[in-house]
């Protein structure tokens, strides 16, 4: 049965610069095991902060990317047949709240509703998961707490969380590091210069000042780790950022050119 668990704990620490008092924020809302979803622009750090609160806490972590077909069987589990027969797998949901680990839900807007409305029950003071078909209720461990992850801007209104789940969770907003402290993580997770790293991110404000003026989102921290990936893997800084920033986010020539300029300006 442990075995089934350890293999999501998160052996060594990960790497993550805190942005402000998100950490502590979060260690307050898993004492009381407030549900917590984070919000933020894509390869902003969400990620990342939950596997290092994970790995402070001490608890494993399962985590589920979420997807439109994605049913709620996934989640809970469901009978299997073999050759003794029928045997009940539990999904990642349920194991996470037998054995207590965080569950991740990322992206969890993809889901259905009629997914998302399984995590109602382990989501307020009831905190049980019914596993309907196999008839049985789960009482979630203490140790277990449920994190989401929602980018607000991908939202249409025919896709998005009803006010029901929303309202059983605290929220943490992320978005892209200041300047300084961006440039720091860069540093860290690519070895380039500090000097070259903070020229990636003043390249990196210029597009995410084209946000809803051409662009749909702005150049991500993690666009920036791959940038300064190819760098110090020997390309030239300028094709660096043309392959890992300007041309994976827009295929409009004058967006093209307005970004290659900016990039030209630092390199
Ligand atoms: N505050 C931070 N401390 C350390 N690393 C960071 C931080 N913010 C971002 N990063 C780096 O940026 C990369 C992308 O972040 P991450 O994968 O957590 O993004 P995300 O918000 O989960 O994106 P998505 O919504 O696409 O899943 C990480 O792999 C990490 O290297
Ligand atoms: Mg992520």
């Amino acid at each position: 049965m442990s075995d089934i668990i350890s293999q999501y704990r998160i052996s060594t620490a990960p790497y993550y610069r805190p942005v402000a008092d998100e950490v502590e924020l979060f260690q307050a809302a898993y004492s009381v095991r407030m549900p917590m979803m984070l919000k933020g622009p894509t390869g902003c750090g969400k990620t990342r902060f939950v596997e290092y609160m994970a790995y402070t806490l001490g608890k494993p972590l399962i985590t589920v990317a979420c997807n439109e077909d994605m049913t709620a069987s996934d989640l809970v589990g469901r009978f299997l047949l073999d050759a003794q027969g029928t045997r009940w797998q539990d999904g990642p949901l349920a194991i996470a709240a037998r054995y207590g680990a965080l569950c991740y839900l990322d992206e969890v807007v993809e889901a259905r509703q009629d997914t998302t409305v399984v995590i109602h029950p382990l989501t307020d003071n009831r905190r049980v998961l019914p596993l309907e078909k196999k008839g049985e209720l789960i009482k979630a461990h203490s140790d277990f707490q449920l994190v989401i992850s929602y980018n607000p801007g991908y939202q249409s209104l025919m896709k998005d969380l009803k006010q029901s789940t929303k309202q059983r969770f605290g929220a943490l907003d992320f978005n892209y590091p200041a300047h300084e402290v961006e440039t720091e993580i860069i540093a860290h997770e690519t070895r380039v210069t500090v000097e070259v790293a903070s020229k990636l991110v003043s390249i990196a404000e210029r597009a995410r000042n084209l946000k809803g003026h051409g662009l749909d989102e702005g150049i991500s921290t993690r666009m920036l780790i791959y940038a300064g990936s190819l760098i110090v893997a020997g390309v030239d800084a300028k094709n660096a950022c043309r392959v890992a920033l300007v041309r994976p986010i827009t295929d409009d020539p004058d967006m093209r050119d307005a970004l290659d300029a900016a990039v030209m300006t630092f390199f």
